[in-house]
């Protein structure tokens, strides 16, 4: 990756190198040359589009304990951590059992080490952990209630050195929230997205949340040149 992707006291806001994700991305090509490519394209859309995981990448490299990625999708945060040369143990869990499944083929095809898979609903409950943690884009689709005490559940398992990451779409009065908004109803209803957004979190709902339990916690903007209206969160106990 790049000298800009490594600088640990400039805040990364640029996507991936083009180059870096498509050596990402084309792990999730199909075995087949006439297979399905939705998957290709989509993370290679994604990661040359969206800031995400250089953001991620940047909050995590001081840390050495496991990740747990809660909603993780097809499990990109941990192609990216390798990508980077970070070792950290990654566990990813998701209510998308298609995702998950896809996302362990191609974790295991690409022999991606001490990476592991879950189908979870995170409306029911978490697994075990003690380490660092990642929430990305995935708050909104839980009640108000959940949010707040996933949070909780989560902060307990943070141990010293360790992180929480969140990156979500916050709630306020932007042109970015709105679309952020209408965004997911879209991704939805047109069948990208299985589950509906039911609420965003808003900074001053997250800050008072994670300083309340004693984590030093910074909140910057993560959208880069997308419309969206995505925060990074970092916590970390004090
Ligand atoms: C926008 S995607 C983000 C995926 C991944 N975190 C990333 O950044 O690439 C949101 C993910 O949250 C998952 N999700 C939504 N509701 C969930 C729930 N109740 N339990 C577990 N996962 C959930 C979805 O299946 C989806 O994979």
């Amino acid at each position: 990756m790049t000298a800009t992707a490594h600088d640990a006291t400039t805040p990364s806001t640029r996507p991936l190198p083009r180059e870096d994700a498509r050596h990402i991305a084309r792990a999730f090509l199909p075995r087949h040359v006439l297979g399905n490519r939705y998957d290709y394209y989509y993370t290679l859309t994604k990661l040359r589009t969206d800031p995400l995981y250089p953001g991620v990448l940047q909050a995590l490299r001081p840390t050495r304990a496991p990740v747990l990625d809660l909603g993780c999708g097809l499990g990109l945060l941990a192609h990216a951590l390798r990508a980077d040369g970070l070792a950290l143990p990654y566990y990813g869990v998701d209510i998308d059992a298609a995702k998950i499944r896809r996302g362990r083929e191609v974790a295991a095809r690409t022999g991606l080490a001490d990476v592991r898979f879950d189908v979870l609903d995170l409306g029911a409950g978490l697994p075990a952990h003690h380490g660092s943690v990642a929430i990305l884009d995935v708050l909104q689709y839980l009640a108000p209630e959940r949010q707040r005490a996933l949070l909780d559940q989560v902060i307990a398992m943070l141990e010293p050195g360790a992180r929480l990451v969140i990156r979500s779409g916050l709630a306020d009065t932007s042109t970015r929230s709105r679309t952020t908004r209408i965004t997911d109803r879209i991704a939805n209803l047109a069948g990208w997205m299985q589950e509906r957004a039911k609420c965003y979190p808003t900074a001053d709902g997250l800050r008072a949340q994670l300083e309340g339990a004693g984590l030093a916690t910074t909140i910057r903007p993560l959208y880069g040149d997308t419309p969206f209206n995505n925060w990074l969160i970092v916590g970390e106990r004090g």
